[in-house]
């Protein structure tokens, strides 16, 4: 497996492929790789010769500085799980911060037409910013063909969809599927985290979901709101942050139903003092 921790090196080598007229695959990740990681990857695989997956835990990201310290840093595992899925067709580059930013920690800002303002945006300030600084830099590093992020974080893959389309950026962005758990939690890095009576009642977040979503069949969205305020009022361990139904394209909060329209419900939860995100279509 190659295995690039600075950009210097990693141009080099993508130039080479480039000039043979391989396609490149890129999935961008913070590491702790898991299930959820490794969907992605797959899917890059088989569409393009090689894929590049890169392991960098971007501090400007960060809203919440004991979160940056604490995230997991385990490259050691994530090269064997990669080496799992392909040897030689991944490229692993796990840059440093100063290979990245030099002594310049700070996030560029950054407009994506009001999709930044909702949700996340909402509740982890300056996040966006970060998320683009960082992609925006790894897109001119890597210079993918094709580019797969994780519906998991729905809100992160129309930002990059949106900074694609305004930077002209030559990329095609793919969005792939949550991969949960077989109890339904949706895999994370942060999950590694909980205390196993938070681990056991996570799974409650997921099922939410899904029966707002039945709900939502015949509900208005405030009405199924409101019932999803209520299950986690009365639940122990899970503290409720916010449940959104929004349009899907403007990630606003939906008023009244249009069934032109597609929705999505969102949800954000904490697990003692972790952060658990998780998101289901609905129509
Ligand atoms: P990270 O949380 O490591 O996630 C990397 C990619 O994996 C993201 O596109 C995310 O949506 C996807 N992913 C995570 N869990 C998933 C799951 N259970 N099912 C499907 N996809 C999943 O997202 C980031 O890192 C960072 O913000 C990053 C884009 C790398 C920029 O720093």
């Amino acid at each position: 497996m190659k295995i690039f921790k600075n950009k210097t090196d990693l141009i080099a080598y993508v130039e080479r492929l480039k000039s043979k007229k391989k396609t490149l695959g890129f999935v961008p990740t913070m590491g702790a790789l898991h299930q959820g990681h490794a969907s992605l990857i797959s899917k890059g695989l088989s569409e393009n010769d090689f894929v590049v997956v890169s392991v960098f835990v971007n501090p400007t990201q960060f809203d919440n500085q004991e979160d940056l310290v604490k995230y997991p840093r385990t490259l050691d595992s994530d090269v064997e799980l990669l080496t799992t899925i392909s040897e030689e067709k991944i490229i692993v580059y796990a840059p440093t911060v100063e290979d990245i930013y030099g002594d310049n920690v700070i996030a560029t800002s950054f407009s994506y037409d009001g999709l930044e303002y909702e949700m996340e945006g909402r509740f982890r300030s300056g996040h966006f910013d970060g998320v683009g600084t960082i992609v925006k830099r790894l897109f001119e590093i890597v210079r993918p063909d094709r580019a797969y992020f994780g519906e998991k974080d729905f809100q992160q893959l129309m930002i990059i969809k949106k900074l694609v389309e305004k930077h002209m950026i030559p990329v095609k962005v793919i969005g792939c599927i949550i991969y949960r758990a077989k109890d339904g939690l949706a895999m994370s890095s942060r999950n590694t985290r909980l205390k196993s009576d938070y681990r056991e009642a996570a799974p409650f977040i997921f099922k939410t979901l899904k029966t707002a979503k039945e709900k939502f069949g015949t509900k208005s969205a405030t009405k199924v709101t409101e019932w999803v305020i209520k299950q986690f009022a009365n639940h122990e361990l899970l503290e409720l942050e916010y449940f959104i139904i929004a349009d899907i394209k403007t990630l606003k909060t939906v008023k009244r139903k249009s069934n032109q329209k597609a929705y999505r419900a969102f949800i954000a939860v904490y697990a003692d003092d972790i952060r658990l995100i998780d998101n289901i279509a609905l129509n």
